[in-house]
């Protein structure tokens, strides 16, 4: 697994993720193509100025884009995301990256308490911040492009990490 910020080449693994139903089914249902595209310029100008960070997971033959970790600042608090496509899904990536990304985040000590918030009934997502480090805060509901999800709220201090 390796990961790279993201890049305008990036589109067609965007509209893979993004505008399918099943992949966007507990993030809030999929996005038309414009929309994602708009998403996607607006992503690298976020890496250029380094307000947040959009890596792609790479497979592990370092060819293909496999899937997306974000980690980025609103209202004070860091939120993290992640989605793995489907022909790379339970090998291991997404922990794997989420695991390297809170790394990155230790050694470069912005971000404070990092959130997640995966649905309740994403077992894979749950069992990853479980295994990362992250403590259950609570179940919440959050809003996704207008609709209203059952989530559980996860978060972990990088700092707590060991190096
Ligand atoms: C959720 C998702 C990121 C998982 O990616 P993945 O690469 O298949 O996940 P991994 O192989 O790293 O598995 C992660 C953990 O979930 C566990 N797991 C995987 N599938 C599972 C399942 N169906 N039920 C229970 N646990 C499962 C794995 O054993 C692993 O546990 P561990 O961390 O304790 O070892 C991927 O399925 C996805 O992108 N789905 C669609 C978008 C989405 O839901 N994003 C997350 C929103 S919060």
């Amino acid at each position: 697994m390796r990961l790279r910020d993201v890049e305008p080449t990036d589109l067609d693994a965007y509209v893979r993720m993004r505008c399918d139903p099943v992949m966007m089914a507990e993030l809030g249902g999929p996005q038309t193509p414009e929309r994602v595209a708009h998403q996607l310029e607006r992503d690298v100008e976020t890496v250029q100025d380094d307000s947040a960070w959009i890596k792609m997971i790479l497979s592990p033959d370092g060819e293909r884009v496999a899937g997306t970790v974000t980690l980025y600042s609103h209202e004070g608090m860091s939120e993290i995301g992640w989605m793995v496509l489907p022909e790379f899904q339970g090998r291991g990536l997404a922990g794997e990256a989420v695991r390297a990304v809170l790394g990155l985040a230790r050694a470069d000590g912005r971000w404070g308490p990092i959130h997640a918030f995966p649905s309740r009934t994403n077992a894979a997502s749950n069992a990853i911040c479980r295994s990362a480090g992250f403590t259950l805060a609570g179940a919440e509901e959050t809003a996704f492009a207008g609709s209203i999800f059952p989530t559980n709220h996860w978060i972990l201090d990088p700092s707590d990490l060991h190096a």
